[in-house]
């Protein structure tokens, strides 16, 4: 069965999710105890063994396209929110410009950025602004994306109010459609929520050869993924068109929590906790893009970001004789950090006295 399903069912699965196949799903967006029978029965096919949302859990599957379309929302406002799906589910039209890496942001946020445990982005569209540990500062709705784009892009990104930003924030308000501005509740499967600590400490050996059995076939053996001309069919888990050593996924936990609940494709939490930690830990064993955020010596950036990101990746640790990160290689495009990161100042300008 499980050969049968390498050899023949991946195409068919990818197929579907990329037809959208996922989103014939209605709105919910109501407390865990208000759920009825088919709502839940909704949200376990959409999250297949995943954790059913607890009483006090917010819950929020969002409109679909076909909403959008069916909704009396002006024209104008559709062809926006159109154009912000479009960019959203293929980035790859935005490469060699503000994509550098073989990503769309539908491939770490899947269903479109719907799905629970599946990095869904409604959430930051009620929840900022709002302060992030990995910046220092308060940021807005564009400025997270900016995050994305810099890191898990390996990019530069749109400009701050130019029209694909516009789109694309606007894509992420209209998920949000119905969800209160600031919420205190806990969001149900909101970003890859972390598993409980593995049993044993996450090994590479043990994730390789996890990683070739369920992995590889998709992403390859080298970790490079798979394009048919221009278009990406896999993406890549490390190397120049993966995402750089920045990215949020390259913290184990973020990873090992991804891999549990989204892969492989189709059949999501298939595998062991620690199968999934020792993958992450085998995957963020190999070499991509240099952080943007590098001071050009890697024991200082390691130690510069170690609190807030670094020690949970092996960016700047040692692995089979040679140092991770180590290098000056950034990939597919010509500079480190994009010049639109900056910090923020609410001190009505008495920070710069
Ligand atoms: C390589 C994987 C990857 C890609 C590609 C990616 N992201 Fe993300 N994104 C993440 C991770 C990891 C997080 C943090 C999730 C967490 O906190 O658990 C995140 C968080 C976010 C959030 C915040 C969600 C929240 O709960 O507040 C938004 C919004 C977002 N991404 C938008 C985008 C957009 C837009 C793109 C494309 C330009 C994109 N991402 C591409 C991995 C990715
Ligand atoms: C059947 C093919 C298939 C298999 C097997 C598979 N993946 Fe994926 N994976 C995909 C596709 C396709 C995407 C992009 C998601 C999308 O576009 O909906 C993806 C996305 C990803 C991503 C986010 C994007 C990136 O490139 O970093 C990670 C991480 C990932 N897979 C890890 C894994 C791991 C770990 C395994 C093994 C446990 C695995 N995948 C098995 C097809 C597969």
């Amino acid at each position: 069965m499980k050969v049968l399903f390498k050899k023949i069912v991946p195409m068919a699965v990818v197929s579907a999710f990329m037809l959208g196949a996922v989103s014939a799903q209605a709105q919910i967006t109501k407390y865990g105890k208000d759920l009825t029978d088919e709502e839940r029965a909704q949200i376990s096919a959409l999250a297949p063994g995943a954790p059913m949302p607890k009483d006090d859990e917010f819950v929020h599957i969002p409109p679909t396209m076909e909403d959008l379309e069916a909704s009396d929302l002006h024209p104008k406002m559709k062809e926006a929110i159109r154009r912000g799906h479009d960019l959203f589910v293929n980035t790859q039209q935005l490469r060699g410009k503000n994509v550098f890496n073989n990503m769309n942001c539908a491939s770490c946020h899947m269903g479109e950025g719907r799905l629970p445990f599946a990095g869904p982005v409604w959430p930051a569209a009620v929840d900022l602004p709002a302060y992030r540990g990995k910046n220092g500062h308060v940021n807005n709705l564009e400025e997270r994306l900016v995050g994305c784009f810099t890191y898990s892009m390996n990019g530069n990104p749109p400009a701050y109010g130019s029209d694909d930003m516009l789109a694309l924030t606007l894509y992420h308000q209209w998920l949000a459609t119905g969800v209160p501005m600031f919420p205190k509740d806990k969001l149900y499967g909101r970003g890859y929520p972390r598993l409980a600590d593995p049993e044993q400490k996450p090994d590479a050996v043990r994730g390789k050869a996890a990683y070739q059995a369920n992995c590889a076939v998709c992403h390859g053996e080298d970790g490079a993924g798979k394009k048919e001309g221009d278009k990406v069919i896999f993406p890549a888990l490390w190397g120049d068109d993966s995402y750089n050593w920045g990215a949020g996924i390259a913290r184990v936990f973020t990873l090992a929590s991804f891999t549990k609940h989204n892969m492989p494709l189709g059949q999501p939490n298939s595998l062991s906790e620690q199968d999934a930690w020792d993958i992450a830990q085998y995957v963020d064993s190999q070499e991509r893009p240099q952080d943007p955020r590098y001071t050009g010596d890697i024991k200082e950036t390691r130690e510069k970001y170690l609190e807030t990101f670094h020690k949970h990746t092996m960016y700047g640790l040692e692995h089979e004789g040679k140092i991770l990160g180590d290098h000056d290689n950034v990939g597919h495009k010509d500079f480190l950090k994009p010049d639109i990161l900056r910090s923020r100042d609410f001190t009505g300008g008495k920070q710069a006295e």
